[in-house]
This record gives C-alpha cells, sequence and structure tokens, in this order.
C-alpha cells in the first residue's frame, strides 16, 4: 500500500500537544531491561516504530513484552531469555541502529549474541567501530558475517579502562550495559552525557547499578553481581518538542507542548529567543509562539550535549529559511545531514552548503569533503512542491515546510516520520493543519 500526505499551508497552528517518552531513551531502557532478573515497567512509552522493533527483537529472545499503547505503559520479562534461530533475527536486517545495543546484555545472559546488520537515519555513515572496539576491551570476540555479527565472550566480561574517540551516545549506552554486571570496575573518558544518557543510568541504579558520572565526562561503573527490574518512567522527548516549536513559529502559530522540560532544552530554548520567537514555561509544559516580529538571522553549530543537539538543527533550518539575513549553521555531528536541504531549495529557501567548518567547534570533517556547513538566507517566501522524506528529522522539517508553504504540498515517505513522532498527523490536524493522508 502507497501512502502519501496532502498539505495546504498558510494557516497558523494553535492548541496543544501531549509529548511522550524520548525515543532515544525508551528504546535503550527496552535492552536494559534484558539485564535484570525480574519484571521490568517503562511508563511514557510512545507508539512509534522504534519500539516496535526492538519489542518485535526481545520477543525473539524469549523475553515477555507487553505494550498498552493508550496508557503508554510496557512490560518486560526477560525471565525465559534464549538464543533465537538467527534467521528469525535476520528479518530485522537494517530496521533500526538498536539492534546493537543487544550485544552487551546477551552476552551476559546467554554467553553469545547474533546482531543483525544495523539500519537508522541516512545523515553520515553511522560506523559502529566505538560500539566494537569498546565489546573488545570487554573480552568479547567479534566475528564479522555478510548479514551481522556474532559475538561471543569465551572468558566472560571484565571491567576495563575505555576512552571513546568521539563522545558517542550509541557507544556510551553499549559501555554502559556492559560494564553494569562486568566483574570489576569500568571507567569511560570522554563520554557522552546527554540527557538520554542520564537517564539510562537512573534506570540502571534502580536495578542495581553502581556508577558515577565526573565533572569531566568520565564515567565509572563497578560491576555487580546481579540487578534487578525496573520501574521508570520516560524522560519527555526534547527532539520532538524542539520540532514542535518551530512548526509553531513558521506557521505564526501558538503551540502547548505537554510534558516539554526546559532543563533538557535551555540551549534550543536560547536560540529559539534569539531569532525571535518566545516561550511561556509552566508545570505541565512550554508553550512555545511567535512574536509576530520579524525572525533573524543567527549563527549556529550543533554539539555533543549541552550543546545545541544535532537532531535539533533541521527543523530550525526551516525557520531560518523565514528569518531576515543571512544564518550560518555548522553541523559537527553528523557528515551528511544537510541533505534534505534540496528539497527545501525546490520550495523556494536560498541555501548554500559548504566543506569548510563555518565555526570554531573543532570538528572531525574539517578538509574531509563533506558538505556540513549551511548558509541560509531569508527570508524566502516557500511554495508548496511534492516531496519525499529522507530521514527522520528531515521529514518533520518537511511537514514544518509545507505549512508554512503557500500552496499545496504531497510528502511521500511518511513511514520513516512514524519512526519517532507518534500520532503526528492526529496531532497536526488538532492544531488546525490542513492535512490529509492518501492511502493507494
Ligand atoms: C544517537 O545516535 C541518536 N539516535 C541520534 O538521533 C542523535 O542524533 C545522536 O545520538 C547524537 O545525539 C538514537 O539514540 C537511536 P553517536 P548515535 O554514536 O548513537 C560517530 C534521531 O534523529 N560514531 O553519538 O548513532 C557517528 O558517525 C537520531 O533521533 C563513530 O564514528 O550517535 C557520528 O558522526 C539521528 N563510530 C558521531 O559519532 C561509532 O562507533 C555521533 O554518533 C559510533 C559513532
Amino acid at each position: 500500500m502507497f501512502e502519501k500526505l496532502v498539505i495546504k499551508g498558510g494557516k497558523a497552528l494553535q492548541g496543544t500537544v501531549k509529548l511522550r517518552g524520548a525515543k532515544n531513551f525508551v528504546s535503550k531502557a527496552m535492552v536494559a531491561s534484558i539485564l535484570g532478573d525480574s519484571k521490568s515497567i517503562l511508563h511514557n512509552v510512545p507508539r512509534i516504530k522504534d519500539v516496535e522493533i526492538v519489542s518485535k527483537l526481545l520477543i525473539l529472545h524469549g523475553c515477555e513484552v507487553t505494550y498498552n499503547s493508550k496508557a503508554g505503559i510496557l512490560e518486560l520479562d526477560p525471565e525465559n531469555i534464549l538464543s533465537p534461530r538467527i534467521a528469525d533475527v535476520d528479518t530485522l536486517v537494517g530496521a533500526s541502529r538498536i539492534p546493537i545495543l543487544f550485544c552487551g546484555p546477551l552476552l551476559h545472559k546467554l554467553g553469545e549474541a547474533f546482531i543483525p546488520n544495523l539500519g537508522g537515519c541516512k545523515i553520515g555513515d553511522r560506523p559502529i567501530d566505538f560500539h566494537l572496539e569498546s565489546l573488545r576491551q570487554f573480552g568479547a570476540v567479534i566475528t564479522k558475517q555478510t548479514n551481522g555479527i556474532k559475538i561471543t565472550a569465551p572468558d566472560g566480561l571484565k571491567g576495563t579502562k575505555i576512552h571513546m574517540p568521539y563522545p558517542s551516545v550509541g557507544a556510551t549506552e553499549q559501555t554502559l550495559l556492559t560494564a553494569c554486571i562486568a566483574d570489576g570496575v569500568t571507567e569511560v573518558s570522554n563520554a557522552a552525557i546527554e540527557p538520554e544518557i542520564m537517564d539510562l543510568i537512573n534506570v540502571l541504579q534502580k536495578m542495581g547499578s553502581i556508577i558515577s558520572v565526573a565533572t569531566d565526562r568520565v564515567i565509572t561503573i563497578e560491576g555487580v553481581k546481579n540487578l534487578k527490574g525496573f520501574t521508570h518512567t520516560a524522560l519527555p522527548d526534547r527532539a520532538e518538542a524542539a520540532s514542535w516549536a518551530n512548526a509553531a513559529l513558521v506557521t505564526k502559530g501558538k503551540i502547548n507542548v505537554q510534558g516539554a522540560k526546559q532543563q533538557d532544552m535551555i540551549t534550543f530554548l536560547n536560540i529559539f529567543r534569539k531569532i525571535g520567537g518566545e516561550f511561556d514555561i509552566n508545570d505541565s509544559g512550554i508553550t512555545f509562539y511567535c512574536t509576530g516580529d520579524k525572525l533573524k538571522a543567527i549563527p549556529l553549530e550543533t554539539d555533543v550535549h549541552p550543546g545545541f543537539l544535532t537532531d535539533w538543527m533541521q527543523p530550525l533550518v526551516v525557520s531560518l529559511t523565514q528569518a531576515q539575513g543571512l544564518s550560518i549553521i555548522h553541523e559537527t555531528v553528523y557528515e551528511n545531514r544537510f541533505g534534505f536541504t534540496q528539497a527545501l531549495a525546490k520550495m523556494g529557501a536560498k541555501i548554500q552548503l559548504y566543506t569548510e567548518c563555518l565555526g570554531t567547534v573543532p570538528c572531525r570533517f574539517k578538509q574531509m569533503n563533506y558538505k556540513h556547513s549551511a548558509a541560509i538566507f531569508g527570508s524566502t517566501k516557500l511554495m508548496g512542491a511534492d516531496i519525499k522524506v529522507p530521514d527522520l528529522r528531515a521529514g518533520f522539517s518537511y511537514l514544518i515546510a509545507a505549512l508554512a508553504a503557500q500552496g499545496q504540498s504531497t510528502v511521500d515517505g511518511i513511514d520513516i516520520i512514524e519512526r519517532g513522532y507518534e500520532f503526528f498527523i492526529d496531532k497536526l490536524q488538532a492544531l488546525g493543519a490542513d492535512i490529509d493522508l492518501i492511502k493507494n
């Protein structure tokens, strides 16, 4: 079946959207449940593809998974964990990046694992060398196969000293999930400390782990003998919250994002205000709105936490097409995250990409010929167009652009958006968007 969205732009979005748990946390907490000797319960879980894919992989490994989508409650019971048929795991090849995080927990519980080749957004090569290097340092033996990797730990997993070449979120999670019941102490330097990582540490501590985070981003994990199940409420999705903020800004509307948390979004809120947006913070969330003043162009660099989250960048680009003057963005986390700007140019945006580092943040892509800096000239009138979604955050950015554009747009590939934005069509319609889903 083929689905696409038809959007008629020009209407201000007004109303409330309910934010649920962070996509980039809930799937990791689900993996952590494997380490427990008893059942875990996770609250505030959104109905998104990543949760579906990880649930399937857990069930293939003999775990019991019960999801109440309405209540957002996920029950996970790893008691009968088993090694699955490789052919069954194979069905999930290319579905997500999360399976790589199963390595440590499955090695601890089963002594072996087969991880299918990964999927995930095409915003760069997305290598897993840091993950594999970290696992080898714990004592894992890795055999690469055409459709994935086979991994064993003949002498068990021992605590070790790991230095992250780059503060990788996934590789830090890999190390946490492996170290917490490894034999001895593990120290990870240059670790990532995103709010989603800190919430995973909350979960592991609830399970019985001993984990400390030093001011210089060195994380120390003292391996314990066993862990129990957890009960936890996932932190809200700050990437989704920022997407709605930009939707309010470019449609000149007002959106109350229920559940959004200021402390995880301070850097975003500063930038949102600097370009001319405004927000009211209350106990139930954050209301984002356009003041009516002309938007202002800015220079911006993405970075690891507490810097400007790379997932916030793509929706902000659409807002910057409506700002007066020349904005400059230096994307320092992914080498190829500006591909989506071609479709915005088709709609009338004036965006030039550069291989140079247009900023001061030290960047791995210097002289590497990746177009990872952008100049956005505004403001430009956006006209509706037929667009195809390349990746998750770009997909939502296209929706924002179509909502702000004059005329009609069609958007193909919306299943990619469903990976990370729960019920986004219903939410947009409730905010007054003129949007229809066409199936044929
Ligand atoms: C997580 O990806 C998020 N995804 C991403 O969100 C997010 O943009 C990213 O962290 C940074 O915050 C999930 O949590 C599922 P990384 P991850 O490892 O863990 C390089 C979204 O839209 N690297 O921190 O894959 C890598 O190529 C997604 O929700 C290696 O070189 O990100 C990249 O340049 C997009 N080798 C940089 O590190 C490795 O082994 C950051 O990647 C691992 C990473």
